[in-house]
């Protein structure tokens, strides 16, 4: 038999102390004096996103900070709803209404901390320029769009709902593109990824996740605030999930 983790009583606990600290309804019931500010009650958030939403330590907790509000948003509606699928995070969600999900939104999207050095990648050169190609140019013949006509030439994503490539995991990016291969990861409709990452190979996703995270984030890393033009040939895709 199984144990069910959600079920037992220091699991619930958890989770109750969780949504306190979030709410800021420990307030009153601390012995230690607590400053209400969106730091401590994003605590709960970085525990496992890392220090101001850094990212996390095990290669897998994705980043936070300086991420597109729009972007941020609509994953907090999508985790809470259970498009994306994390059950830790939709426990942690349900109580909060839509005016909180846009502030811890926009709180995330405020802060501005440098990018660490890239971990080191397989230096598998034919695997990498797979990626590149895949990145600047797509394949036309399979369908593939160039990641940059919507992700920005710097790849630092476009405002207001387009996030970045770089400065991500290889595990997180194998997941998400997988998790839109598979159904688990869904975004509002015309759902412009799924279609792009069903068109992926198992071998194109892992030679895109290995050049994007072997990349340096540029200095600059904020979205750019508009999609680079069409390149000729391209054709326009609709996002719902980025209303242009
Ligand atoms: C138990 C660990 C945990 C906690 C606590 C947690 N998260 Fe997450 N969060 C995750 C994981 C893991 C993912 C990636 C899920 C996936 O694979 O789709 C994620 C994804 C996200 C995303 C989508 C990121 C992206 O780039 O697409 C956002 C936004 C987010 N979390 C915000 C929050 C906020 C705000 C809080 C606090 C209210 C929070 N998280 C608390 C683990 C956690
Ligand atoms: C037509 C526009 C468009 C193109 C082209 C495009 N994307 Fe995206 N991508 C989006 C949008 C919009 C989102 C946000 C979806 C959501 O809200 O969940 C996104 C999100 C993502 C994410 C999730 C990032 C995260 O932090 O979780 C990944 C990974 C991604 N795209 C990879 C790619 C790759 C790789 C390519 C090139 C093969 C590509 N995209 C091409 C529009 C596009």
């Amino acid at each position: 038999m199984r144990l069910d983790v959600s079920k037992t009583t220091p699991y619930k606990l958890w989770r109750l102390a969780l949504r306190c600290w979030l709410l800021g309804a420990c307030l009153g019931s601390q012995a230690a004096p607590f400053e209400d500010t969106m730091a401590q009650r994003t605590l709960a958030c970085t525990s496992c996103h890392g220090p101001q939403g850094r990212s996390g330590p095990d290669g897998y907790y994705p980043r936070l900070a300086g991420k597109p509000a729009g972007y941020l948003y609509n994953q907090l509606v999508n985790l809470q709803q259970g498009q994306r699928n994390y059950p830790l995070m939709q426990s942690l969600l349900a109580p909060l209404d839509d005016a909180y999900l846009r502030t811890l939104a926009e709180y995330f999207a405020g802060l501005e901390i440098p990018y660490p050095p890239p971990a080191p990648q397989p230096t598998d050169k034919a695997l990498l320029a797979r990626g590149l190609q895949l990145v600047r140019q797509g394949d036309p013949a399979l369908q593939i769009p160039a990641c940059m006509q919507c992700h920005g030439s710097a790849l630092t994503g476009t405002q207001p709902s387009v996030p970045g490539l770089l400065g991500l995991p290889r595990d997180y990016l194998n997941a998400q593109l997988g998790g839109w291969k598979n159904g688990q990861r869904q975004a509002q409709a015309p759902d412009c990824m799924a279609d792009i990452a069903k068109r992926l190979s198992d071998a194109d996703v892992h030679a895109l996740s290995s050049w994007l995270s072997s990349q340096n984030v540029p200095q600059v890393s904020r979205a750019a605030a508009q999609k680079p033009p069409l390149a000729p040939g391209a054709k326009e895709i609709r996002c719902g999930s980025a209303p242009w």
